[in-house]
């Protein structure tokens, strides 16, 4: 995990958040690597659960929501932690994570009395601070989902079942610290409201979780690495008759990447009760009106990022490599001159790196030797480079170079392309 930070921060993958200021706990900026990443693994799930699942409707949402939202849902009452303070060094611990201690891990000191703590993080709307404007940052994008519920029945008369996918931030006022991305205050979900009749739903949430077990193996995460783990009745959320965590074994054990909930009709039926705007479905033969129940499975963004730098840190005699997968690396190929200080095969490899940059995200390197350029690359995990040499002058073929297994191989500049296209889908 530290070398992974290290190299996260380094080369410009994850930053801690407001650095120049000491920082702020559990935030994080990402930088031009990292951002890459993120924008990935969005672009993937995207791809797999909405545009090639037809019953699947995307939506971005608001982050701030009408506060009774969050009455409806049972946030406001039960999305709170009992909280102890420590009486010396007044660090905050939740009570339930302490396993029957009874002195503060830190420092020794004697704990006060359990206190309820909210989860939720209040701002206000408008310029008074008093309770009637107050407001919440979203902790989950799935309420979005379920007050457009009848938003999407209307404009695209979907059968069932029908999911509603959506991708955007979720903030918590976490306390635990220092869990690198694990656990942030800001963080991106993933997440699907799958609508279905209230029969049956136990196959549609074994075949969820068969979808997530796929997914998490499709990023690159190592399948021998996960397991799931159902909640027990103790920690299940508020709305859930049954949870299922699929969990990361992270070097301090295994822990929580994405969560699949069976929320029955829950949601539904209270925010139909609340609004007084009735959130049913007509079935458009029979005729049959009744309330959808739900399958949700939730992915953290973040969640997914982490296990992937992880398994795919790998050192290699002097070599750090980052074996992502190539549809997930930031860049998918390097493009260098052997030799910076010769003007024509600069003006060659630029030409090359031109025709590559509008298909594939490249990187430009002419600094140091051809070997720091590969090491740097690696670093980083960049699966091809393409060196042009004396001999492109001639041939009109580059050197390719594979990042795992440092073969190299001479590809001519009209198939390159093509070539980099069919190594990156493999
Ligand atoms: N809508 C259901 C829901 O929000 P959750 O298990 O509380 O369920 C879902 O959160 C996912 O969101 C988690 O599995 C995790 O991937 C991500 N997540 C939750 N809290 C997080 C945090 N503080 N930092 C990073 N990711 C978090």
């Amino acid at each position: 995990m530290e070398k992974v930070t290290a190299l996260a921060k380094r080369r410009g993958f994850i930053f801690p958040g407001s650095e120049i200021y000491g920082g702020l706990a559990n935030t994080y900026d990402f930088g031009p690597l990292g951002v890459e990443l993120k924008n990935n693994v969005k672009r993937f799930w995207w791809k797999r659960f909405v545009h090639n699942r037809p019953e699947i409707y995307g939506l971005d949402g608001g982050i701030i929501l009408n506060p009774a939202v969050w009455k409806a849902s049972g946030h406001i009452e039960s999305f709170v932690d009992p909280l102890v303070e420590c009486k010396k060094c007044h660090h905050r611990f939740r009570a339930d994570q302490l396993e029957g201690a009874d002195k503060c891990p830190d420092c020794g000191g004697e704990l006060t009395a359990p206190k309820m703590f909210h989860g939720m993080f209040k701002t206000f709307i408008g310029a008074t601070e008093d309770e009637a404007s107050q407001a919440y940052l979203r902790p989950e994008t799935a309420q979005n989902i379920f007050v457009n519920f009848s938003n999407i029945i209307d404009t695209f008369s979907p059968q069932m079942p029908f999911g509603i996918a959506q991708i955007g931030k979720a903030f918590r006022n976490e306390i635990t610290t220092g869990q690198f991305i694990f656990r942030t205050l800001e963080f991106e979900q993933m997440e699907i409201e799958y609508f279905i009749r209230p029969e049956g739903w136990e196959k549609v949430f074994e075949s969820w979780q068969d979808e997530m077990m796929a997914w998490a193996t499709t990023c690159g995460i190592k399948k021998e690495k996960l397991k799931f783990r159902e909640h027990s009745d103790k920690e299940i959320s508020h709305y859930s008759k049954k949870t299922v965590d699929l969990e990361y074994e992270f070097p301090g054990g295994f822990k929580e990447i994405y969560g699949l909930a069976y929320r029955g009709d829950y949601d539904l039926i209270n925010h139909s009760k609340h609004s007084g705007h009735e959130l049913s479905y007509r079935d458009p033969k029979t005729q049959e009106k009744f309330t959808p129940h739900v399958v949700e499975p939730s992915f953290g963004v973040e969640r997914t990022l982490l296990p992937m730098l992880l398994d795919s840190y790998a050192e290699e005699g002097e070599r750090v490599i980052l074996k992502l997968k190539p549809q997930m690396a930031p860049y998918k190929v390097a493009v260098f001159p052997l030799l910076a200080n010769k003007e024509d095969l600069v003006k060659k490899a630029k030409e090359i790196y031109e025709g590559l940059k509008p298909k594939f995200y490249t990187a430009w390197d002419e600094r140091g030797n051809i070997g720091k350029r590969y090491f740097s690359q690696d670093e980083i995990g960049t699966p091809f480079c393409v060196t042009i040499d004396f001999d492109t002058l001639k041939d009109s073929a580059v050197t390719v170079r594979n990042r795992d297994t440092t073969k190299q191989e001479r590809v001519s500049v009209d198939k390159l392309s093509d070539y980099l296209e069919n190594e990156i889908e493999k």
